[in-house]
Protein backbone atom coordinates (compact mmCIF):
# COMPACT_ATOMS: atom_id res chain seq x y z
CA UNK A 1 0.00 0.00 0.00
CA UNK A 2 1.32 3.43 -0.68
CA UNK A 3 -0.14 6.72 -0.77
CA UNK A 4 -0.73 8.09 -4.15
CA UNK A 5 -2.45 11.46 -6.15
CA UNK A 6 -5.91 11.30 -7.21
CA UNK A 7 -4.48 12.33 -10.99
CA UNK A 8 -2.92 8.81 -10.90
CA UNK A 9 -5.60 6.76 -9.39
CA UNK A 10 -7.33 4.40 -12.45
CA UNK A 11 -10.25 2.52 -11.71
CA UNK A 12 -9.44 -1.21 -10.82
CA UNK A 13 -7.05 -0.20 -8.30
CA UNK A 14 -7.84 -1.11 -4.51
CA UNK A 15 -8.37 1.47 -1.67
CA UNK A 16 -5.81 0.35 1.20
CA UNK A 17 -6.77 2.86 3.84
CA UNK A 18 -10.65 4.19 4.67
CA UNK A 19 -11.32 7.94 3.24
CA UNK A 20 -13.17 9.29 6.13
CA UNK A 21 -16.03 12.56 5.82
CA UNK A 22 -18.21 13.57 3.55
CA UNK A 23 -21.48 12.10 5.38
CA UNK A 24 -23.40 12.28 8.60
CA UNK A 25 -21.78 8.72 8.85
CA UNK A 26 -18.58 10.01 8.52
CA UNK A 27 -17.01 7.25 6.82
CA UNK A 28 -17.28 7.72 3.09
CA UNK A 29 -15.17 4.54 1.36
CA UNK A 30 -13.96 1.61 3.32
CA UNK A 31 -10.33 0.01 2.80
CA UNK A 32 -10.53 -2.98 0.41
CA UNK A 33 -12.80 -0.99 -1.94
CA UNK A 34 -12.54 -1.98 -5.81
CA UNK A 35 -12.24 1.84 -7.28
CA UNK A 36 -14.88 2.53 -9.92
CA UNK A 37 -14.73 5.77 -12.05
CA UNK A 38 -18.10 6.84 -10.00
CA UNK A 39 -15.96 6.44 -6.55
CA UNK A 40 -12.98 8.71 -8.55
CA UNK A 41 -15.12 11.48 -9.56
CA UNK A 42 -16.89 11.69 -6.54
CA UNK A 43 -13.49 11.53 -4.37
CA UNK A 44 -12.59 14.23 -7.12
CA UNK A 45 -15.32 16.28 -6.39
CA UNK A 46 -15.09 16.51 -2.55
CA UNK A 47 -11.32 17.57 -2.86
CA UNK A 48 -10.03 14.60 -1.62
CA UNK A 49 -6.60 15.01 -3.53
CA UNK A 50 -4.88 11.50 -2.47
CA UNK A 51 -5.22 8.16 -1.52
CA UNK A 52 -3.56 5.04 -0.19
CA UNK A 53 -3.62 2.50 -2.58
CA UNK A 54 -2.88 -1.04 -2.72
CA UNK A 55 0.21 -1.44 -5.03
CA UNK A 56 1.69 -4.50 -6.77
CA UNK A 57 4.24 -3.05 -8.57
CA UNK A 58 5.54 -2.23 -5.45
CA UNK A 59 4.83 -5.85 -3.84
CA UNK A 60 3.59 -6.34 -0.07
CA UNK A 61 3.92 -2.80 1.92
CA UNK A 62 1.75 -2.93 5.21
CA UNK A 63 1.04 0.04 7.08
CA UNK A 64 -0.51 0.17 10.88
CA UNK A 65 -1.86 3.06 12.26
CA UNK A 66 -1.44 3.70 15.70
CA UNK A 67 -5.25 4.41 16.23
CA UNK A 68 -7.84 1.82 14.63
CA UNK A 69 -10.55 3.02 12.18
CA UNK A 70 -12.91 2.48 14.33
CA UNK A 71 -11.92 4.52 17.47
CA UNK A 72 -10.65 7.38 14.72
CA UNK A 73 -14.09 7.28 13.16
CA UNK A 74 -16.05 7.33 16.30
CA UNK A 75 -13.78 10.44 17.95
CA UNK A 76 -14.31 12.16 14.82
CA UNK A 77 -18.47 12.09 15.15
CA UNK A 78 -17.94 12.86 18.52
CA UNK A 79 -15.99 16.49 17.57
CA UNK A 80 -18.68 16.60 14.68
CA UNK A 81 -21.40 16.71 17.52
CA UNK A 82 -19.81 18.50 19.90
CA UNK A 83 -18.66 21.63 17.46
CA UNK A 84 -22.61 21.49 16.32
CA UNK A 85 -23.84 21.72 19.97
CA UNK A 86 -21.47 24.88 20.77
CA UNK A 87 -22.05 26.61 17.93
CA UNK A 88 -25.89 26.31 18.92
CA UNK A 89 -25.05 27.63 21.99
CA UNK A 90 -25.27 23.98 24.16
CA UNK A 91 -23.42 21.99 26.30
CA UNK A 92 -21.97 19.04 25.97
CA UNK A 93 -21.91 15.43 28.45
CA UNK A 94 -17.64 15.27 28.95
CA UNK A 95 -18.54 11.41 30.16
CA UNK A 96 -18.64 10.38 26.42
CA UNK A 97 -15.52 13.01 25.44
CA UNK A 98 -13.59 11.01 28.57
CA UNK A 99 -14.28 7.48 27.05
CA UNK A 100 -13.54 8.30 23.76
CA UNK A 101 -10.12 10.00 24.83
CA UNK A 102 -9.75 6.53 26.91
CA UNK A 103 -10.13 4.80 24.06
CA UNK A 104 -7.43 6.38 22.18
CA UNK A 105 -5.18 6.26 24.43
CA UNK A 106 -5.83 2.37 24.89
CA UNK A 107 -5.09 1.81 21.23
CA UNK A 108 -1.51 4.19 21.62
CA UNK A 109 -0.27 2.49 25.00
CA UNK A 110 -1.02 -1.41 22.52
CA UNK A 111 1.06 -0.02 20.04
CA UNK A 112 4.72 -1.56 20.37
CA UNK A 113 6.54 1.11 18.46
CA UNK A 114 5.02 4.25 18.38
CA UNK A 115 5.36 6.27 15.08
CA UNK A 116 3.04 7.72 13.35
CA UNK A 117 3.22 6.57 9.60
CA UNK A 118 0.21 7.46 8.20
CA UNK A 119 -1.63 10.57 7.26
CA UNK A 120 -5.68 10.04 7.46
CA UNK A 121 -7.38 11.05 4.10
CA UNK A 122 -10.04 13.39 4.74
CA UNK A 123 -13.07 15.40 2.61
CA UNK A 124 -12.10 19.22 2.97
CA UNK A 125 -15.91 19.17 4.47
CA UNK A 126 -14.92 16.99 7.18
CA UNK A 127 -11.66 18.76 7.80
CA UNK A 128 -12.12 19.74 10.62
CA UNK A 129 -13.62 17.16 12.80
CA UNK A 130 -10.60 14.86 11.69
CA UNK A 131 -7.89 17.83 12.22
CA UNK A 132 -8.70 18.13 15.85
CA UNK A 133 -8.70 13.87 15.97
CA UNK A 134 -5.45 14.24 14.95
CA UNK A 135 -3.99 17.04 16.85
CA UNK A 136 -5.44 14.58 20.21
CA UNK A 137 -3.57 11.71 18.83
CA UNK A 138 0.01 13.33 17.98
CA UNK A 139 -0.30 15.32 21.19
CA UNK A 140 -0.95 11.95 22.69
CA UNK A 141 1.91 10.27 21.49
CA UNK A 142 4.35 13.23 22.41
CA UNK A 143 3.00 12.82 26.18
CA UNK A 144 3.36 9.08 26.24
CA UNK A 145 7.15 9.60 25.39
CA UNK A 146 7.46 12.68 27.95
CA UNK A 147 6.21 9.36 30.18
CA UNK A 148 2.81 11.47 31.22
CA UNK A 149 0.68 9.75 33.79
CA UNK A 150 -2.99 8.71 32.36
CA UNK A 151 -4.53 11.52 33.87
CA UNK A 152 -2.42 13.94 32.58
CA UNK A 153 -2.44 12.34 29.20
CA UNK A 154 -6.15 12.55 29.41
CA UNK A 155 -6.08 16.28 30.31
CA UNK A 156 -3.72 16.97 26.89
CA UNK A 157 -5.50 14.97 25.14
CA UNK A 158 -9.13 16.76 25.85
CA UNK A 159 -7.51 20.29 25.59
CA UNK A 160 -6.33 18.74 21.74
CA UNK A 161 -9.07 17.72 20.96
CA UNK A 162 -11.19 21.26 21.46
CA UNK A 163 -7.99 23.80 20.62
CA UNK A 164 -10.36 25.27 17.91
CA UNK A 165 -13.62 24.95 19.92
CA UNK A 166 -13.71 28.81 19.89
CA UNK A 167 -13.84 28.72 16.35
CA UNK A 168 -16.81 26.97 16.30
CA UNK A 169 -18.43 30.54 17.18
CA UNK A 170 -16.84 32.42 14.91
CA UNK A 171 -16.92 31.11 11.26
CA UNK A 172 -17.55 27.75 9.23
CA UNK A 173 -15.35 24.90 9.38
CA UNK A 174 -14.36 26.02 5.88
CA UNK A 175 -13.57 29.18 6.26
CA UNK A 176 -11.93 28.01 9.37
CA UNK A 177 -9.30 25.37 7.89
CA UNK A 178 -6.62 27.85 6.71
CA UNK A 179 -3.21 28.19 8.27
CA UNK A 180 -2.10 31.65 8.13
CA UNK A 181 0.68 33.79 9.64
CA UNK A 182 -0.18 35.45 12.83
CA UNK A 183 0.52 38.71 10.57
CA UNK A 184 -2.56 37.50 7.97
CA UNK A 185 -4.94 36.57 10.98
CA UNK A 186 -8.10 38.44 10.36
CA UNK A 187 -8.37 39.95 14.27
CA UNK A 188 -12.07 38.25 14.44
CA UNK A 189 -10.51 35.03 14.27
CA UNK A 190 -7.62 35.67 16.77
CA UNK A 191 -10.91 35.36 19.28
CA UNK A 192 -10.91 32.53 19.17
CA UNK A 193 -9.00 31.27 21.67
CA UNK A 194 -10.53 32.71 24.95
CA UNK A 195 -13.98 32.02 23.55
CA UNK A 196 -12.69 28.41 23.24
CA UNK A 197 -11.23 28.73 27.40
CA UNK A 198 -14.80 30.51 28.10
CA UNK A 199 -16.75 27.03 26.28
CA UNK A 200 -14.30 24.66 28.34
CA UNK A 201 -13.72 26.61 31.48
CA UNK A 202 -17.77 26.54 31.54
CA UNK A 203 -18.14 23.17 31.81
CA UNK A 204 -16.92 21.91 35.49
CA UNK A 205 -16.24 18.31 34.31
CA UNK A 206 -13.45 19.55 32.01
CA UNK A 207 -10.32 20.37 33.67
CA UNK A 208 -8.95 23.97 33.68
CA UNK A 209 -5.21 22.81 32.10
CA UNK A 210 -7.50 21.36 29.30
CA UNK A 211 -9.26 24.46 28.66
CA UNK A 212 -5.93 26.51 28.95
CA UNK A 213 -4.77 24.41 26.07
CA UNK A 214 -7.42 25.91 23.69
CA UNK A 215 -6.57 29.62 25.06
CA UNK A 216 -2.64 29.08 24.44
CA UNK A 217 -2.64 27.03 21.64
CA UNK A 218 -1.30 29.98 19.12
CA UNK A 219 1.01 31.56 21.51
CA UNK A 220 4.69 31.36 20.37
CA UNK A 221 7.72 30.28 22.55
CA UNK A 222 9.53 33.74 21.65
CA UNK A 223 6.51 35.67 22.71
CA UNK A 224 5.18 36.49 18.75
CA UNK A 225 1.57 34.33 19.49
CA UNK A 226 -1.27 35.42 20.54
CA UNK A 227 -3.67 36.04 22.48
CA UNK A 228 -1.51 37.44 25.48
CA UNK A 229 2.19 37.35 23.58
CA UNK A 230 3.62 34.88 26.34
CA UNK A 231 6.59 33.37 26.20
CA UNK A 232 9.02 30.34 27.07
CA UNK A 233 7.16 28.18 29.92
CA UNK A 234 4.70 30.65 31.03
CA UNK A 235 2.70 29.02 28.21
CA UNK A 236 2.04 25.74 29.77
CA UNK A 237 3.93 22.52 28.40
CA UNK A 238 0.16 21.22 26.90
CA UNK A 239 -0.36 24.01 24.77
CA UNK A 240 3.46 23.86 23.83
CA UNK A 241 2.51 20.59 22.69
CA UNK A 242 -0.73 21.53 20.91
CA UNK A 243 1.04 24.09 19.33
CA UNK A 244 3.52 21.70 17.35
CA UNK A 245 0.82 18.65 16.62
CA UNK A 246 -2.14 21.37 15.15
CA UNK A 247 0.87 23.08 12.68
CA UNK A 248 2.48 19.60 12.04
CA UNK A 249 -1.11 18.41 11.00
CA UNK A 250 -1.98 21.49 8.73
CA UNK A 251 1.29 20.88 7.05
CA UNK A 252 1.15 17.15 6.81
CA UNK A 253 -2.97 17.04 5.04
CA UNK A 254 -4.36 18.86 1.86
CA UNK A 255 -5.97 21.58 2.44
CA UNK A 256 -7.55 24.27 -0.06
CA UNK A 257 -4.71 26.39 -0.27
CA UNK A 258 -1.56 23.96 0.07
CA UNK A 259 -1.49 20.65 -0.94
CA UNK A 260 -0.14 17.99 1.42
CA UNK A 261 3.48 18.27 2.42
CA UNK A 262 5.68 15.40 3.16
CA UNK A 263 7.01 14.00 6.37
CA UNK A 264 10.47 14.68 6.33
CA UNK A 265 9.77 18.22 4.99
CA UNK A 266 7.50 18.91 8.01
CA UNK A 267 9.57 17.79 9.93
CA UNK A 268 12.01 20.05 8.78
CA UNK A 269 9.61 22.73 9.38
CA UNK A 270 9.27 22.12 13.03
CA UNK A 271 13.23 21.65 13.45
CA UNK A 272 13.85 25.21 11.82
CA UNK A 273 11.11 26.77 13.52
CA UNK A 274 12.31 25.27 17.19
CA UNK A 275 13.41 28.25 19.96
CA UNK A 276 10.88 30.50 17.95
CA UNK A 277 7.55 29.52 16.99
CA UNK A 278 8.06 25.91 19.07
CA UNK A 279 9.59 25.18 22.50
CA UNK A 280 13.39 23.10 21.57
CA UNK A 281 12.63 20.27 24.35
CA UNK A 282 8.52 19.61 22.66
CA UNK A 283 9.62 19.65 19.50
CA UNK A 284 12.44 16.80 20.34
CA UNK A 285 10.02 14.61 21.96
CA UNK A 286 7.44 15.15 18.81
CA UNK A 287 9.50 13.92 15.96
CA UNK A 288 10.31 11.17 18.08
CA UNK A 289 7.20 10.00 17.34
CA UNK A 290 6.44 10.71 13.65
CA UNK A 291 7.93 8.96 10.51
CA UNK A 292 10.42 11.23 8.26
CA UNK A 293 9.60 8.45 5.75
CA UNK A 294 6.60 6.37 6.38
CA UNK A 295 6.32 3.05 5.15
CA UNK A 296 4.94 3.24 1.76
CA UNK A 297 6.90 6.06 0.45
CA UNK A 298 8.64 6.12 -2.82
CA UNK A 299 12.05 7.42 -2.63
CA UNK A 300 15.23 7.94 -4.68
CA UNK A 301 18.55 7.03 -3.18
CA UNK A 302 22.23 8.97 -3.28
CA UNK A 303 23.37 6.08 -6.11
CA UNK A 304 20.18 6.48 -8.72
CA UNK A 305 18.00 3.64 -7.40
CA UNK A 306 14.41 3.79 -6.55
CA UNK A 307 12.69 1.91 -4.13
CA UNK A 308 9.66 1.81 -1.39
CA UNK A 309 9.70 2.40 2.33
CA UNK A 310 9.04 -1.26 3.83
CA UNK A 311 9.90 -0.56 7.65
CA UNK A 312 10.56 2.92 9.44
CA UNK A 313 12.19 2.79 13.11
CA UNK A 314 12.30 5.11 15.75
CA UNK A 315 14.96 4.38 16.59
CA UNK A 316 16.80 4.89 13.24
CA UNK A 317 14.32 7.99 11.45
CA UNK A 318 16.57 8.48 8.54
CA UNK A 319 17.94 5.14 8.03
CA UNK A 320 14.79 2.70 7.06
CA UNK A 321 14.32 -0.47 5.48
CA UNK A 322 14.21 0.06 1.88
CA UNK A 323 13.01 -2.52 -1.52
CA UNK A 324 14.81 -1.64 -4.22
CA UNK A 325 12.44 -1.52 -7.02
CA UNK A 326 14.64 0.07 -9.99
CA UNK A 327 18.33 0.41 -10.49
CA UNK A 328 19.56 4.05 -11.34
CA UNK A 329 18.74 3.63 -15.18
CA UNK A 330 14.88 3.61 -13.96
CA UNK A 331 15.00 -0.38 -15.04
CA UNK A 332 13.03 -2.46 -13.25
CA UNK A 333 14.92 -5.45 -10.78
CA UNK A 334 13.52 -8.60 -11.63
CA UNK A 335 14.14 -9.33 -7.93
CA UNK A 336 13.47 -6.62 -6.09
CA UNK A 337 16.06 -6.12 -3.34
CA UNK A 338 15.98 -4.88 0.49
CA UNK A 339 18.40 -2.61 2.41
CA UNK A 340 18.52 -1.99 5.97
CA UNK A 341 19.77 1.74 5.60
CA UNK A 342 20.99 1.60 9.43
CA UNK A 343 23.47 -0.20 8.41
CA UNK A 344 24.29 0.69 4.80
CA UNK A 345 25.59 4.35 5.80
CA UNK A 346 26.88 4.93 2.26
CA UNK A 347 23.22 4.65 0.86
CA UNK A 348 21.05 7.97 1.64
CA UNK A 349 17.92 9.18 0.37
CA UNK A 350 18.22 11.84 -1.43
CA UNK A 351 14.37 12.46 -2.56
CA UNK A 352 11.25 11.61 -2.47
CA UNK A 353 9.30 10.25 -5.31
CA UNK A 354 5.29 10.45 -6.35
CA UNK A 355 6.06 7.79 -8.78
CA UNK A 356 7.87 4.96 -8.86
CA UNK A 357 8.69 5.61 -12.93
CA UNK A 358 10.64 8.95 -11.94
FE1 LIG B 1 -6.48 27.61 16.55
Amino acid sequence: MRIMSIQNVQPGMVLGKTVFGSSSKLQLLNAGTALTEEYIARLNELDVTSLYIVDENIGEVDIEDVVCDQTRLEAGKLAKDIMEKTRLGSSFDPCRVKNIINSIIDDLLSNKELLVKLVDIRTMSDYSYFHSVNVAILSGITGIGLGYSSSRLQELMIGALFHDLGKTLICDQMSCMHFLPEDETPAELKKHPELGFEVLRQNKSVSILSAHIALQHHEMYDGEGYPRKMTGSDIHEYARIVAIANIYDLLTTDRPEHPRMPSHQAVEYLLLHAGTFFDPDMIAAFVEGVALYPEGTIIKLNTGQTGVIIKSYRDFPTRPRVRILADRNGIRLPIPEVLELYNRPEYFISEVLDEIDK
